[in-house]
């Protein structure tokens, strides 16, 4: 007990304070104005309204998702808002095909790439896992996979920026929770690829921040279908939802959490990963990788 108190306790006071603290730097709108951004799952819910918060910071946008009618209407009310430009690509993440050459397309009717918004998922119900195999390879591939592929596809012009890809994930990727085992696998899998590629780029000095998003229970319709008569808990306002996403993105901070209660972004801070992290980090030999000149 006395070794957890001289130690531990201030450890633990030492990662919260960081935590608490660390995002020193005032967001401002202008911080995105001019900024080329690509926005997925952007046909309605968190993703529509990250487009309008967008435009309204007068910032370049090309959204994406299946509906065209939607994303139609989606880019003309970011005209409407002030967006310095906005185009629409629709198409399914189920097509890993798409999910490179949209990126690449929407890069070049930009000209170039700030900050690569990742915000789509496969319809998704809560039940017992009754063996839907499908439904896990699905889930993996559209909630995760793509996110993969569109990153690759994005690093270059990323890099060429300092840019930012923002990784929309859940407090069901951080947490196991009961009814939701494929989506929950892809969002875990998220913080697995996402926080490990962070570490790599670190080390090998790429300036591509990446934020990873834990949101809570969001007001959007298939949030909301998805969880009625199973669920009660207060959904939160998914345009402030996605304020804070874009907020998170341009202060390049590691991970945001929305909306949880003080206890919950407490707990969820994990000093326990990040000190194990930390320490074996340190006992890497990073050079064996780091002389080789094909590496980034
Ligand atoms: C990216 O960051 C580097 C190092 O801080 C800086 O020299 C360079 O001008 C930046 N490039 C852009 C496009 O901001
Ligand atoms: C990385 O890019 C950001 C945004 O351009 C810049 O503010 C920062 O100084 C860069 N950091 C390094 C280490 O180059």
């Amino acid at each position: 007990m006395s070794w957890l108190k001289k130690y531990l306790l201030p450890i633990l006071g030492l990662f919260t304070a960081y935590y608490f603290y660390s995002a020193n730097e005032e967001f401002r709108p202008e911080m995105l104005q001019g900024k080329k951004v690509i926005v997925t799952g952007a046909s309605k819910g968190i993703g529509e309204a990250m487009a309008y918060h967008l435009a309204k910071m007068g910032a370049h946008v090309v959204v994406t998702a299946r509906s065209e009618e939607s994303l139609k209407k989606v880019v003309s009310h970011c005209l409407e808002l002030g967006a310095a430009s906005a185009h629409y690509i629709a198409g399914t993440m189920e097509d890993m095909t798409f999910a490179e050459q949209f990126v690449v397309k929407a890069g070049k009717l930009m000209g170039g790439l700030d900050m690569l918004i990742l915000n789509h998922i496969t319809n998704t119900f809560m039940n017992f896992f009754n063996n839907e195999i499908h439904h896990v390879r699905k889930s993996m591939e559209v909630n995760f996979l793509s996110y993969v592929v569109m990153s690759v596809a994005a690093l270059p012009m990323l890099k060429q920026s300092n840019g930012s890809i923002v990784v929309v994930s859940s407090l069901a990727g951080k947490i196991a929770n009961p009814l939701i085992a494929p989506y929950a696998a892809s969002k875990f899998a998220l913080d697995g690829f996402f926080s490990s590629i962070r570490k790599e780029y670190s080390v090998t000095n790429v300036n591509v921040s990446i934020t990873l998003c834990v949101l809570g229970l969001i007001n959007t319709e298939s949030a909301k279908n998805a969880v009625k008569g199973v669920l009660n808990l207060k959904a939160a306002p998914k345009e402030e939802c996605a304020l804070e996403i874009i907020k998170g993105g341009a202060l390049r901070q590691e991970e945001i959490y929305y909306d949880s209660s003080f206890w919950t972004v407490f707990l969820l801070g994990n000093p326990g990963r990040k000190l194990l992290e930390f320490s074996y980090l340190s006992q890497y030999n990073m050079n064996k990788f780091l002389n080789n000149k094909e590496l980034p």
